[in-house]
């Protein structure tokens, strides 16, 4: 009996020690960093390319909408090209992330990163500081044109001066972060383009779709611990945690070919234009349609056309807006 008390309280003794050194492993790992190489990107002041960026900010690419605000949402939706100061809040199951502040003041956004630092942390995830970012950005396979449209366009934004607070991690976000979170860098096997000329091909709606309009990262499932997909692709069920209204999630409808349960199958290119044009119907939908709205006609024919070859996946998504599962 003496024996197995004795050999019992070793067990746990052990047991203390792992969790402990688990623990301080996890603290430690909170500063982690990782290595990418810079893109050889440069700001130019060509008005060419300042309104090809302006344009992908406030549209396709809809860094607008997640770098500004709730209460700002309302000005970009009446088609104001606000500065992006940042703010807007993402509640997680793994904690809290803020959207940092991308206009050029120097002490609370982006006057002191390089355009290289920048670059980087869209093309591979790595943030200034070596940290890996949490995939929000699918912009790993922007072309080189397009990446330095958008900095050049970020570079002359007005400066505003706003401090967002830190990523708030609670005790699982920091075991997820410290053992799961990578940067997510470009698709492999896809060529990073030089340049793409905007037309209403499939391949261009293919880019626009997967690479700048994050249609695909919305429109698949994922988890949402780390953000890694779980779903086929375009076949929808992401219940996104609402951004509006605490205890809701908005559901992705699948976008695939499947007769039965794919949302678009036989919407004609005109149908499809005229629903993104009208905008958002439900009032808690994730979905940017704001600046989705200001997309050009070329850019949504190429993408109704890119979505026509989604192979069916057949997938039932349930009613747009639930309660959020827990
Ligand atoms: C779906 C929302 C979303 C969209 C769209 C988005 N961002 Fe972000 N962005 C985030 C979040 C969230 C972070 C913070 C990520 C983190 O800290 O892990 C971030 C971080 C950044 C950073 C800081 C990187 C660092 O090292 O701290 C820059 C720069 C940035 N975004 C620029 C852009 C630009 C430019 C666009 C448009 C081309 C854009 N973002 C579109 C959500 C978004
Ligand atoms: C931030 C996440 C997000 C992104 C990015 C996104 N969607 Fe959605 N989408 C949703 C959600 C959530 C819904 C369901 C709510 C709604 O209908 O607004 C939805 C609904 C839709 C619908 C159905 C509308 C209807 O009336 O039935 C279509 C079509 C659609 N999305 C197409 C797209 C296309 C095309 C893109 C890329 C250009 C895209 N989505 C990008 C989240 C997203």
């Amino acid at each position: 009996m003496k024996t197995l008390v004795k050999i019992l309280k070793r067990i746990l003794l052990a047991l203390l020690l792992i969790i402990g050194i688990l623990i301080v492993f996890v603290f430690a790992r909170q500063s982690k960093t990782y290595d990418a190489p810079f893109p050889e990107i440069t700001a130019v002041q060509d008005s060419a390319v300042l309104a090809r960026g302006e344009y992908l900010v406030y549209g396709p690419a809809h860094c607008s909408g997640c770098h500004s605000p709730l209460d700002k949402q309302q000005a970009l939706a009446t088609g104001e090209h606000i500065p992006l100061e940042g703010g807007f809040i993402f509640p997680l199951p793994i904690g809290e992330l803020q959207t940092p502040n991308i206009t050029p003041d120097p002490e609370t956004g982006i006057g002191k990163i390089t355009d290289q630092q920048i670059a980087r942390a869209l093309r591979y995830g790595v943030g200034y500081d070596g940290r890996p970012l949490f995939d929000f950005m699918p912009f790993h396979n922007l072309s080189d044109d397009d990446l330095q449209a958008v900095i050049s366009y970020l570079r002359q934004m007005p400066a505003v001066k706003k401090e967002i607070p830190k990523k708030k991690l609670n005790f699982l976000g920091k075991v997820i972060y410290a053992l799961m979170i990578e940067p997510i860098g470009p698709e492999q096997g896809i060529e990073i383009p030089k340049s793409i000329v905007p037309d209403s091909s499939v391949k261009y709606g293919e880019y626009l779709s997967n690479y700048v309009a994050n249609c695909r990262g919305c429109h698949t499932n994922r988890d949402l611990k780390t953000g890694a997909y779980i779903g086929e692709f375009y076949a929808g069920g992401f219940a996104m945690p609402s951004t509006m209204k605490p205890g809701k999630a908005v559901v992705s409808p699948n976008l695939t070919q499947d007769p039965q349960t794919g949302r678009i199958v036989g919407w004609s290119e005109e149908k499809f234009i005229q629903r993104i044009r009208q905008g958002r119907t439900i009032p808690l939908s994730e979905m940017p349609w704001d600046q989705f709205q200001q997309m050009s006609d070329t850019d949504l024919k190429a993408i109704y056309a890119y979505l026509q070859t989604i192979k069916p996946v057949q997938h039932d998504t349930g009613p747009a807006v639930i309660d959020l599962p827990n």
